[in-house]
């Protein structure tokens, strides 16, 4: 889905589909970089981190594998409850494993603090984050993010499987939701 086709739910696009494109590239040679040598796992974040997974795992010239966990911190609104409940944990036992969690967005960093808490508990060689965007200004847990795509304003973004009510996830770019779509 273009932005055209939503025109009147959202104000601009913040960050662009070929500035993602490029962006993942950067990062994919980076990480092919500091994973040489070493098997790599990634652990997409459903649902939000469907679309960075699968563009930067084919960006990737290499073999990784690939596990899911779905976490759940918010409902259908726009603010973060804080509250962070498992719904899909990973298949794969990640003991002795280079563990890189790939997100959508890190927002408040209650999410991904809790999460990489967890996954350090179960014996993982090294656990690191690569997350597409970041809100510097919302973060309230200090989580260390080895690859960021993009630092944003502390605006509601949807798009590029970011959603707003499960909508809006397809949407080629990011970009900000009209305040009359929420209010
Ligand atoms: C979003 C996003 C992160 C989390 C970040 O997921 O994918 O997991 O919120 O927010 P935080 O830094 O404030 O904790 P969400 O709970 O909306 O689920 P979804 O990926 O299924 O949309």
């Amino acid at each position: 889905m273009e932005v055209s086709d939503v025109e009147k739910d959202v104000t601009e696009i913040l960050v662009s589909e070929e500035q993602i494109r490029s962006r993942l590239a950067e990062l994919a040679r980076q990480i092919e970089t500091d994973y040489s040598g070493r098997d790599l796992l990634l652990v997409g974040v459903l649902k939000g981190a469907v679309m960075v997974m699968a563009d930067l795992a084919r960006e990737l010239n290499r073999h990784v594998s690939m596990d899911w966990m779905a976490i759940s911190s918010y409902g259908s609104g726009t603010t973060s409850s804080g509250v962070v409940r498992i719904l899909k944990d990973l298949d794969t036992d990640i003991s002795g494993k280079h563990v890189l969690v790939v997100e959508d967005i890190i927002d408040t960093g209650l999410t991904l603090s809790w999460l990489v808490a967890n996954l350090r508990s179960r014996g993982p060689a090294t656990v690191s984050i690569c997350t597409l965007l970041r809100k510097p200004e919302a973060q309230r847990m200090t989580v260390e993010v080895r690859y960021v795509g993009f630092d944003i304003p502390n605006e509601f973004v949807v798009g590029y499987g970011l959603d707003y009510a499960e909508h809006f996830r397809n949407l080629r770019s990011v970009a900000t939701l009209a305040p009359t779509v929420y209010s």
